[in-house]
């Protein structure tokens, strides 16, 4: 355990780290990517180019220094941070190269004010940290190994088939080419896939959810054109390879009875089709709403496999907004006060995904229709963010 001076040390370091925002981790993140390179293959660039990490970063440093006395209040965050870490294939290896980084940073920000016992205290409590998710993510890739069909590292897939789902997204269909079986995922999971594109220096992974029920012999997953490597990824073709590493995350369909409420919009769609399906091949006699966004009819995706689902759920219901369309049963933003008789306010759970902005305006009306946050679960493409 870490000692009450250490942890002291690091609280009253707070306020400057505070005050100096994300100051502190862009410099960080120069001073790391000029030592260490070889990470610009690990990072996203366009988030650093976006400054999107960098906050990310700063603040699950601001909220570990906070909590430092009590990291229980801290252990969904951190679980959250260890899946997508483990996805992204991040090693021991790499946490003295973060943790030197950091205290250098430190020093060289704030010369006068972190003294070598200020630059002690951070070093200890990083080294916890750091244990921490070590120990936690090599925990995961046990788990991933040891699955049927499971392994660790890369591993090489070929495209199968592409199928467009809408004009702006298309599912493509990975087979290793080893020809062996896959490792099973909850519904919910992201696949990490490498690649490098024509033009840029470095390799870059970016994690996608897959967007059916676990299959035996391959993945599938559904990309928006949107970004680098996603572009990228749309102008593949049956037969291209890319690389993956074993499923993960912390955003999971529960298996249990409560009543199931997936509320997405745009390629938010993408998580909730693997636990439409899921439900749908487990029989499950739950209560099942559907509820979906999007901008317009030629941006819907997966209409048909959704009407399909109902001959196996006939107890599914879904209800789409179209915001551009006027004539469509719902335009405009989703709006859930008009569903309020449908909706399981007392005993469901509510999985969410989408842009960060939809996902807080709905998380806002659920709980103003009285549903308890407990049961509000979501994803966030990209870097983490509050709702
Ligand atoms: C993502 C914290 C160590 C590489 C993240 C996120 C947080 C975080 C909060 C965002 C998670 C999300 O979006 O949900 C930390 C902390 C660390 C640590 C507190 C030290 C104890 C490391 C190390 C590496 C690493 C050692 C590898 C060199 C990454 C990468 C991402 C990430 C590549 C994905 C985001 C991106 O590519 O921009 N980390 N991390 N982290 N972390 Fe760490």
């Amino acid at each position: 355990m870490l000692s009450t001076q250490t942890i002291k040390l690091v609280k009253d370091t707070i306020p400057l780290l505070a005050n100096a925002g994300t100051q502190v981790t862009d410099h960080f993140y120069k001073r790391m990517f000029s030592h260490n390179p070889e990470l610009l293959n690990i990072f996203n660039v366009s988030n650093q180019k976006s400054g999107k990490q960098q906050f990310a970063l700063f603040s699950a440093l601001a909220a570990y220094a906070t909590h430092i006395d009590n990291p229980a209040v801290l252990s969904e965050a951190i679980n959250r941070i260890n899946h997508k870490h483990a996805s992204l294939n991040i090693l021991p290896e790499h946490y003295p190269i973060v943790g030197t980084h950091l205290l250098a940073t430190l020093e060289e920000m704030f010369p006068n004010e972190c003294t070598p016992e200020i630059i002690a205290a951070w070093a200890e409590a990083y080294g916890f940290l750091a244990d921490l998710f070590i120990t936690q993510e090599e925990g995961i890739y046990q788990q991933s190994e040891q699955k049927l069909g499971g392994w660790r590292g890369k591993r090489r897939f070929a495209i199968s088939k592409i199928v467009q789902e809408s004009e702006v997204i298309k599912s493509l269909y990975l087979t290793p080419v080893d020809g062996r079986q896959v490792a099973t995922y909850s519904p919910g999971q992201y696949l990490a896939i490498e690649c490098q594109v024509d033009g840029q220096d470095n390799r870059q992974i970016r994690q996608y959810s897959l967007s059916q029920s676990a299959k035996s012999d391959h993945y599938r997953i559904s990309v928006k054109t949107d970004g680098l490597i996603s572009s990228h990824l749309h102008t593949l073709e049956v037969g291209d390879e890319v690389d993956a590493y074993p499923p993960a995350g912390d955003f999971v369909l529960q298996t249990n009875q409560a009543p199931k409420v997936l509320v997405s919009a745009g390629v938010g769609i993408t998580p909730m089709m693997a636990m439409l399906e899921t439900l749908a091949e487990q029989d499950t006699q739950a209560p099942c709403l559907f509820l979906h966004a999007c901008r317009n009819q030629n941006e819907r995706a997966f209409t048909q496999s959704i009407e399909n689902f109902k001959t196996q759920l006939p107890q599914l219901q879904t209800h789409t907004w179209i915001e551009a369309d006027a004539q469509h049963e719902h335009s405009g933003l989703m709006q859930l006060n008009s569903l309020k008789p449908l909706l399981p306010i007392d005993d469901g759970e509510f999985y969410l995904c989408g842009p960060s902005g939809f996902m807080a305006f709905i998380k806002s009306q659920l709980i103003d229709l009285g549903v308890d946050q407990s049961r509000i679960l979501y994803e966030v493409f990209g870097p983490h963010e509050s709702l």
